[in-house]
């Protein structure tokens, strides 16, 4: 399937991953990062059985391990490049345990976990309300299920990508499919969580990044999900346009720096709490 190819091409690059988690950590003003202040939220005693649905690089997955000494957290990915990945990182008596899994069709039994992550994830899976029906189907009665998203709405960094698109000539189809979070939203996401959790909460981070330099805009840019919209559009991008769109980009980057000092922007990032 197109879409598995897209997403195994795009996360078994894990550095590009990476490359976004550090700028984001770098030129963030929130006084923690977006991880630390999701998982302060969450009701950890420190012995409780937790679920990391689609754990990626193990961004979640790493310091809920030291939030649980007396528990343990099982991570899930479809890409089996990246279960082998974090499974290489783990020491012999760690607590966590790693399995290649979709989100839609779980491998555990009912009432598995008290806490179930699925984070930046829903966007990603064809079938939005079976993988929250997974979700809550694991979990314990009483356990809460986390969803952190994006907001539907485009940074200033979306914008001079789309218009890099237009002007290079690109299809209406390619430039609107460039948004993934817009699938599950902050905006969104409780028309979603509504069919299935009665009682859900959303909490907000504003956050305003300023980066002085196009060098770190271009490198975050770059390891984005660029070759996302060609995907949704089933069209390639050959190399040749990916260099002139970074070319589009990075000058008009490099016009914003100069007259305004540093690339601003705001990035309002959250997540539903859903209660069982
Ligand atoms: C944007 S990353 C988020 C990773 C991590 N949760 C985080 O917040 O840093 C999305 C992850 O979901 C995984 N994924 C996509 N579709 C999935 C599915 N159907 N089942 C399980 N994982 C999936 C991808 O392979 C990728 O690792």
């Amino acid at each position: 399937m197109r879409y598995q190819k897209y997403l195994l091409k795009h996360y078994q690059q894990t550095n590009r991953l990476q490359i976004r988690a550090d700028y984001q950590a770098k030129f963030r003003s929130a006084p923690q990062p977006f991880v630390d202040w999701v998982l302060d939220h969450l009701p950890i005693k420190g012995n409780e059985r937790v679920l990391d649905a689609g754990c990626g690089t193990g961004a979640y997955l790493f310091p809920l391990a030291q939030r649980l000494p007396q528990g343990t957290v099982t991570g899930i990915d479809i890409v089996p490049e990246m279960i082998d990945l974090l499974r290489s990182k783990l020491d012999d008596d760690s607590n966590i345990q790693l399995q290649q899994a979709d989100i839609q069709q779980l491998p555990f039994e009912d009432q598995t976990f008290d806490l179930v992550l699925a984070n930046f994830v829903l966007f990603h899976v064809e079938d939005i309300f079976k993988a929250i029906s997974e979700c809550k189907r694991v979990l314990k009665p009483g356990g809460v299920a986390v969803f952190a998203t994006g907001t539907s709405q485009l940074s200033r960094l979306d914008t001079i990508h789309r218009t890099a698109l237009k002007q290079l000539g690109f299809s209406k189809k390619v430039i609107h499919s460039s948004h993934p979070v817009k699938r599950f939203s902050l905006e969104n996401g409780a028309d979603y969580l509504r069919h299935h959790f009665s009682w859900f909460e959303q909490f907000l981070l504003h956050d305003q990044r300023q980066v002085p330099t196009v060098q770190d805009v271009l490198e975050y840019y770059q390891a984005g999900m660029i070759e996302w919209a060609f995907e949704q559009a089933q069209i390639d991008i050959t190399e040749d346009q990916l260099k002139q769109l970074y070319q589009l980009v990075g000058e008009r980057l490099e016009t914003i720096i100069e007259e305004e000092g540093a690339f601003r922007e705001s990035k309002l990032g959250g997540f539903f709490l859903a209660h069982k």
